[in-house]
């Protein structure tokens, strides 16, 4: 079955939704296979595949590719297409014009996109063009550079308030669903109970209607070190550089290939 945005609203409070990121078609398979419904083609594509430091870097030409890759990898999860910095900030009708790309070249089904009162004008329009919209608050990565670190948000009574209202204004505003990210449990618990979207947790706790991991993180493919909320399913960087390292060892000792790699 192929999710829409529609059915994934509906999970709310019937179904934990797991989200998971991919990045091309053999991740983006993956996830599929594992019949998770949702898959993110985060824009933390620049962090763990392309070797920015931070996602600012990141283009909408390189977020239209590795989304097309994807694309051709997921018969039946929804895909949302992560919005780049600086393709949707300048002005509503510019991040229409991009949030369309998305959906008319790289095959997604949805567009994320990070802020929370502020955005709403966007989010209007772009769910009023037939665009559905998965809302982003707490920790913004596109707004690094202004929040000064990747640090826990909503922790004062007036940042939390803050946030409760920003989660409202999405939700008034169209969106399908809303991550939140980096932001205590139970700040997060009460944006949950509040809304009638679900809500999609990254470090905020059980609360959430859904989490979200990045791909890398949770097969521990990474040697870099992971966020506290970060849990790995697997080790897999020991595993791969034991193979890489086992078929070096061989190559150089004449010792593969065998006969029975040889034609
Ligand atoms: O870019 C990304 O992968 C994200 C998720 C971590 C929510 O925004």
């Amino acid at each position: 079955m192929k999710w829409t945005a529609t059915k994934i609203k509906a999970l709310k409070a019937k179904q934990k939704i797991a989200v998971l990121t991919a990045y091309d078609t053999l991740t983006g398979s993956l996830v599929d296979a594992a019949d998770i419904p949702m898959v993110l083609v985060g824009d933390s594509l620049g962090m763990t595949v392309l070797g920015y430091e931070t996602t600012l870097p990141v283009s909408m030409d390189e977020m239209l590719h590795h989304t097309a890759a994807v694309s051709r990898g997921v018969a039946n999860a929804l895909i949302v297409a992560d919005m780049p910095f600086m393709s949707y900030q300048p002005s509503v009708e510019m991040g229409l014009e991009n949030a369309g790309r998305f959906l008319k070249e790289a095959h997604a089904d949805a567009v994320k996109i990070e802020g929370g009162a502020l955005r709403t004008e966007l989010v209007e329009a772009l769910v009023e063009n037939g665009i559905p919209v998965l809302g982003h608050i707490g920790l913004t990565p596109q707004s690094i550079k202004q929040m000064g670190g990747y640090a826990v948000q909503g922790k004062t009574s007036e940042q939390a308030r803050e946030l409760m209202d920003d989660a409202m204004a999405i939700e008034q505003a169209g969106a399908f669903a809303l991550v939140l990210e980096c932001v205590p449990a139970e700040l997060a618990q009460m944006i949950s109970s509040a809304l009638t979207i679900p809500t999609i947790g990254i470090g905020a706790g059980a609360g959430c209607d859904g989490q979200v991991l990045v791909f890398t993180d949770l097969l521990g493919i990474s040697d870099k070190p992971v966020p506290k909320f970060v849990k790995k399913y697997a080790d897999l960087n020991p595993i791969i550089s034991g193979a890489l390292s086992a078929y070096k060892a061989e190559v150089e000792a004449g010792s593969f290939p065998t006969d029975e790699q040889t034609y």
